[in-house]
């Protein structure tokens, strides 16, 4: 079985059957505080021998909108912030499975960590928190914005691909990059919706990381696509092709000619 079918197989079955979301209100997050409109589903559950411990390293609008997600789909979850007490009204109302700390705190609470900094932050990153990250499964959604994140990391993003300058500066990480090309408001509204669900394109090099990576886009409430390795996920950073697609995954893989 080819690669791609694979992992996308073995997500399927990790995935647990009980963990469906109904979005019964939208959720809207911003930086610091939750603007949450709700995302009240059934009450999650603390099973926690299927579920995934989640840290997130940045809390704001795609780190508290796909957390909000997974605390939804059952999975425990850890918020950091530099000032966790900033994120006592996100946790607030999400039930026994969220809770906020430190960026320590995520890093060890975490089987997986998602990573939702601004992309110039990345280099800090990778010097302060490398050790502790090391053999971590990490979803990286940043993406580098020349007005935002400067010149020069754009460039280098340009010229070698995100997935690679990713894992250069998160050396030892079983890195993905995932949950990059949509905006938090779409992941938030869309999330769950009837067949087909929208598409959230994934690439990595470690095959354990990305079977991880695609039962966790499942239980957020959307479908994987495997575009390939790291070297490929230039295909879906901005401006590549795949970016910003807010399409089916027959609809994507289309569009990137995957089989
Ligand atoms: N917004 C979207 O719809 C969207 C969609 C896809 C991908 N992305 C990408 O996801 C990343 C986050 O975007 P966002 O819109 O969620 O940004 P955001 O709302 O500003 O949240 C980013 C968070 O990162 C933390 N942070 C900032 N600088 C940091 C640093 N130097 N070290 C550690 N943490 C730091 C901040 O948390 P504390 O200050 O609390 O520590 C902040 O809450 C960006 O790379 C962006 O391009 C965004």
């Amino acid at each position: 079985m080819p690669r791609q079918e694979a992992i996308e197989a073995a997500s399927i079955r990790l995935e647990d059957p009980r963990s469906g979301i109904n979005l019964e209100r939208r959720a809207l997050l911003s930086a610091g505080a939750a603007l949450i409109l709700g995302m009240v589903v059934r009450p999650a559950r603390a099973d926690a021998q299927s579920k995934t411990r989640i840290g997130i390293i940045g809390s704001g609008h795609i780190g508290g909108t796909v957390g909000t997600l997974w605390v939804k789909a059952g999975h425990p979850v850890l918020f950091s912030s530099r000032h966790p007490d900033e994120l006592k009204d996100l946790v607030g109302g999400l039930g026994e499975l969220a809770k906020a700390g430190t960026i320590e705190q995520a890093i060890a609470f975490g089987d997986v960590v998602f990573l939702a900094i601004p992309y110039r932050a990345l280099p800090q990153m990778g010097q302060d928190y490398g050790a502790a990250l090391k053999g971590k499964i990490v979803l990286d959604a940043g993406n580098a914005i020349a007005r935002r994140d400067g010149d020069a990391i754009v460039a280098e993003v340009e010229r070698d691909g995100i997935g690679v300058v990713s894992q250069k500066y998160l050396a030892g990480t079983r890195l993905v990059r995932a949950f990059n090309t949509l905006n938090y408001k779409v992941l938030a509204s869309e999330a769950n919706r009837s067949a087909p669900r929208l598409a959230i394109p994934i690439a990595g090099d470690d095959d354990e990381a990305m079977q991880t990576a695609a039962g966790l886009v499942r239980d957020a409430g959307f479908d994987p696509v495997v575009v390939g390795k790291l070297a490929d996920a230039r295909r879906f950073q901005q401006g590549g092709p795949g970016y910003g697609q807010q399409v089916s995954a027959a609809e994507l893989k289309q569009k990137l000619s995957l089989p």
